[in-house]
């Protein structure tokens, strides 16, 4: 069972940005997720918080469940040392994931607090970005 995990402000997906986010709302997301997990033969059990202490008592409750985990904090990825510390506990592969391509957009974006700790990093791939986090999943599961 993969754990998607999505932070602040992603269930304003399709109201936010559309240059940058696209216009797929969070439930379209999360259906095209489930849909892509299916046709992977995976399982994910998507989940959305714009609370910081709350995405990371999911992180340590999913670390009990989740084979995976693709993981899009919003902003928090600029600066949440608390959700890099939660990640770092994880023993299962994590992918981080970004809508947009942090490295070309503002200076603050361009640097994830998190990237020392997750397993594969994928950004500006749109919704895309999630399939392919399952993929390479899928794939780094192969080998263990
Ligand atoms: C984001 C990029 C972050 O900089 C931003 O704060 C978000 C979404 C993305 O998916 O592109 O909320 O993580």
């Amino acid at each position: 069972m993969i754990a998607v995990l999505n932070g602040a402000n992603l269930n304003m997906l399709g109201k936010r940005d559309p240059a940058q986010y696209g216009s797929l709302t969070l439930s379209e997301l999360e259906s095209r997720i489930y849909a892509w997990a299916g046709e992977l033969s995976m399982t994910a059990r998507c989940f959305q918080t714009n609370h910081e202490g709350a995405l990371i008592d999911h992180i340590h409750e999913a670390s009990g469940w989740a084979t995976g985990m693709i993981v899009n904090p919003g902003a928090w990825t600029h600066y949440s040392y608390a959700i890099r510390d939660a990640l770092e506990i994880v023993a299962a592969p994590v992918v981080e994931v970004h809508l947009s391509d942090i490295a070309t957009r503002e200076e603050w974006r361009r640097h994830s607090v998190i990237r020392d700790v997750v397993d594969h990093a994928i950004a500006g791939e749109g919704p895309d970005g999630y399939r392919l986090a399952l993929e390479w999943l899928r794939g780094a599961l192969a080998h263990v």
